[in-house]
């Protein structure tokens, strides 16, 4: 099986996190999202682990929250220690309804607008991360209006190209996001910061990519933050004391995937950031990092009912399934892979190569082309793996498809973590 958290148990069916995923089905129904709350704590605490081992106690990974936002994910992230990467008001919002402590929070996005800065404010966001100049003013405005000094850090740009796929690549030059060092404009960004009466600069931030596998990404990032980090400390003085270094370690999908031994390449990371600084004559930052995916996705599953199996004598097979690109669009979006299994029937022989697609009205609504299954019967359920991190997150209500429920599992026990959305819900705002 693709994870440790998927086995088969003693009556055939596919269990996940210790339980009948088959029952699961039975009790919550179809389209399901399940989190394996164990693998989230787990994942939790091996980057604690591995970020005080290797960078010190002051260090702290920030769990990036547009992976997978609901209020059960920050309440965990709390007890586990973990600070969270918000992007807009609504993942703030969720975050204080969770009781989440709001001074461990950083802001991201490369628009946030004066109602989201005040907001965010109001809420006690600790941190913004900065994306542009203009932001930086209405920040600076807002925070002068409300009598505060906001902390902030600044994006940048390394300028790296972190080799995956373009829509998620984000560290080079010319990126929607950030200011760039290679231009000089980072440098007049900084000088300029530093003049501004509401805003305190606490340190930079980059964030190079995701579902990156490359092995010295994060050192080559590492180097140009800590060199231009430590140009400014000497040049305006300033103390500069964080460096976030963004998300991005990649998951496994399918077998065929790449592994990334995470507290492995974090204590190369880190030693490489200490020879870095040592030749900087500098003290190492107090060193962040956020991920999001190698947190949530592998804790993650999605389990559908299958319905029409259509074959086209001498062309192909399709599955469809009673969910699709409205749960999980990232098939259609980046061409994305994912593992599948027939639940009830996991190590039958796959005879029926298929494409397993779901009910929208529209052809580009797969979930994974090119699989081999057991044959499936109309009513049995399949498991999509992987799917903790951006499923659920992306979710749209095309073609006024209603989105799922999320259920927790642990060995002992499952719950409802957000409840699956009713017809009603589906014309709350229509006027
Ligand atoms: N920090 C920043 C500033 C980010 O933009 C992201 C992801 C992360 C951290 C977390 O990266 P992770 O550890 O999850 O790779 N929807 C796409 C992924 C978009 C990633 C956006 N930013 C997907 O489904 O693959």
């Amino acid at each position: 099986m693709l994870s440790s958290n998927i086995t088969v148990g003693e009556n055939g069916h596919l269990y996940f996190a210790g339980q009948d995923t088959v029952a699961l089905a039975e009790q919550y129904g179809t389209p399901l999202y399940l989190m394996d709350e164990g693998r989230i704590r787990d994942n939790m605490r091996m980057y604690r682990r591995a970020f005080s081992e290797s960078f010190g106690p002051e260090a702290l990974p920030l769990y990036a929250s547009k992976a997978n936002a609901f209020k059960r994910i920050y309440e965990i992230a709390k007890e586990e220690g973990m600070g969270v990467d918000v992007v807009s008001s609504g993942e703030i919002y969720t975050a204080v309804r969770a009781g989440f402590p709001m001074e461990r929070a950083y802001f991201h996005s490369n628009n946030k607008t004066d109602w989201d800065i005040a907001f965010a404010m109001d809420q006690g966001v600790g941190y913004f991360v900065v994306d542009n100049r203009e932001e930086l003013d209405a920040i600076d405005r807002i925070a002068g209006e409300k009598g505060i000094r906001q902390k902030i850090l600044l994006r940048l740009t390394p300028g790296i190209d972190p080799h995956t796929y373009e829509a998620v690549a984000t560290g080079q030059v010319d990126s929607k996001f950030g200011t760039a060092i290679e231009t000089g404009q980072a440098r007049e960004m900084v000088s300029y910061t530093l003049g501004l009466p509401h805003i305190d600069l606490k340190g930079f931030h980059c964030h190079v990519g995701s579902q990156v596998f490359g092995e010295d990404v994060y050192e080559r990032a590492s180097d140009i933050m800590l060199t231009f980090l430590a140009q400014c400390r000497r040049e305006f003085g300033a103390a500069l004391e964080q460096l976030d270094m963004g998300g991005g370690y990649g998951v496994r999908y399918v077998d065929s995937d790449g592994y990334v031994d995470i507290p492995a390449a974090i204590a190369r990371v880190a030693a490489h950031m200490k020879a870095k600084c040592a030749e900087l004559g500098m003290d190492l930052p107090e060193i962040h990092m956020e991920p999001g995916r190698s947190i949530a996705a592998d804790a993650g599953m999605t389990l559908y009912t299958v319905g029409t199996v259509k074959k086209i004598t001498g062309y192909k097979n399709y599955v469809s399934v009673d969910g699709g690109m409205t749960d999980n669009p990232r098939y259609a979006l980046y061409g994305s892979k994912y593992t599948v299994y027939l639940a009830s029937r996991p190590t039958d022989p796959c005879d029926l190569p298929c494409d397993v697609v779901g009910r929208c009205c529209e052809s580009g609504d797969i979930i994974q082309p090119k699989v081999d299954l057991p044959e499936p019967r109309r009513g049995e359920i399949l498991a999509v793996c992987t799917t903790g991190a951006y499923n659920y997150s992306m979710a749209s209500n095309y073609n006024r498809v209603a989105r799922p429920a999320m259920v927790m599992v642990t060995p002992e026990k499952s719950y409802v973590a957000v409840k699956r959305e009713s017809l009603e819900d589906l014309v709350r705002n229509d006027v």
